[in-house]
């Protein structure tokens, strides 16, 4: 039997895969809760969404996940908002805003960008929300990581590629520690609360992610390549249907592709590298997670 979420959160809820799946919950009744970059943008989705769902109640605010501290402003509004409006209960947190850039960009925080919004600013404001997270009965936190995790290796001696930057060497990192956070976060959280957390894989999807902060022959690349792609409404399948399902009955499925478990890369098993990079993100944050 599945059981819709009443409210839910999405990260990067402006185009492709997060426009998608905000648009497929509000239509099923999902109080939304959306974040976007870019004030015109946040208003667009928002506008499309009430147009195409008129009874839905949908939210969305502004917030440059390259910050520490819109994350934690992010972090503030939406508890805020839940509070008052939403009983004070957040059920799913979908981490799914990313960026690809071409140049290394440092963060206002002095990070590297990719790392920073792709990895950190979920890290961060899953902390943020975990209170409300905690009074869901089934709550979840979905992380939107891909395929590409499987061709790397944490860079740990140096993690924002300072030295040598390549874009798509960031990127592959930053969708390897998806998987990594996510099942740390089990680690830790899955027994002592109601909790659980899922990466999704949502395959080659047709948005426009490598066009953006990209020029010259990646741009060019991504333009052909994305073609192939399935449509973002496709792609949010998986996750829509991880925000319905109450019980999923294998424990250690953390990885998901077309509505089911798939075997993620060996790598991204090892408890170690899941650790280390968790106590690393506390210490860049300046959080500590504590149940
Ligand atoms: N497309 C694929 O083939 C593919 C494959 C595997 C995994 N993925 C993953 O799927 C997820 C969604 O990507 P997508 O393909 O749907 O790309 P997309 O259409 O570019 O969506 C990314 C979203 O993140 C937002 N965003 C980017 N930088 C941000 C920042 N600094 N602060 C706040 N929001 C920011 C974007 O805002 P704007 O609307 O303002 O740009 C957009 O809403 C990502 O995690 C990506 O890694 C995609």
């Amino acid at each position: 039997m599945t059981v819709l979420p009443k409210t839910v959160v999405i990260t990067g809820a402006t185009s492709g895969i997060g426009l998608a799946t905000a648009r497929s919950l509000a239509a099923q009744g999902v109080n939304i809760i959306g974040a976007g970059r870019s004030q015109s943008r946040c208003v667009e989705a928002e506008a499309l969404i009430r147009a195409e769902t008129p009874a839905a109640r949908v939210n969305y605010f502004v917030a440059d996940l390259a910050s520490q501290r819109q994350v934690r402003a992010l972090g503030s509004a939406i508890r805020e908002l839940i509070q008052r409006e939403f009983g004070g209960k957040l059920d799913v947190l979908i981490n799914n805003a990313a960026a690809v850039s071409d140049w290394y960009v440092a963060t206002e925080d002095g990070y590297e960008m990719q790392f920073a919004v792709n990895h950190l600013a979920g890290f961060l404001l899953t902390y943020e929300l975990l209170p409300l997270l905690e009074m869901s009965a089934c709550a979840r936190v979905i992380t939107v990581s891909s395929g590409s995790h499987y061709h790397t290796r944490m860079h740990w001696q140096d993690l924002m590629y300072r030295k040598h930057y390549f874009c798509l060497s960031a990127y592959k990192q930053s969708k390897l520690a998806n998987l990594l956070f996510t099942r740390e976060f089990n680690r830790r959280l899955a027994d002592v609360s109601n909790i659980r957390a899922y990466a999704v894989d949502p395959g080659l999807v047709n948005t426009e992610i490598g066009a953006k902060g990209t020029g010259g022959l990646i741009q060019w690349f991504w333009n052909i390549r994305s073609r192939s792609g399935i449509s973002p409404a496709e792609a949010a399948k998986t996750i829509v249907y991880l925000t319905a399902i109450p019980d999923i009955p294998q424990k250690e499925a953390v990885y998901w592709k077309e509505c089911r478990p798939v075997e993620p890369s060996q790598y991204s098993k090892r408890a170690d590298a899941a650790a280390r990079l968790w106590e690393i993100s506390e210490q860049l944050c300046g959080i500590v997670y504590t149940p």
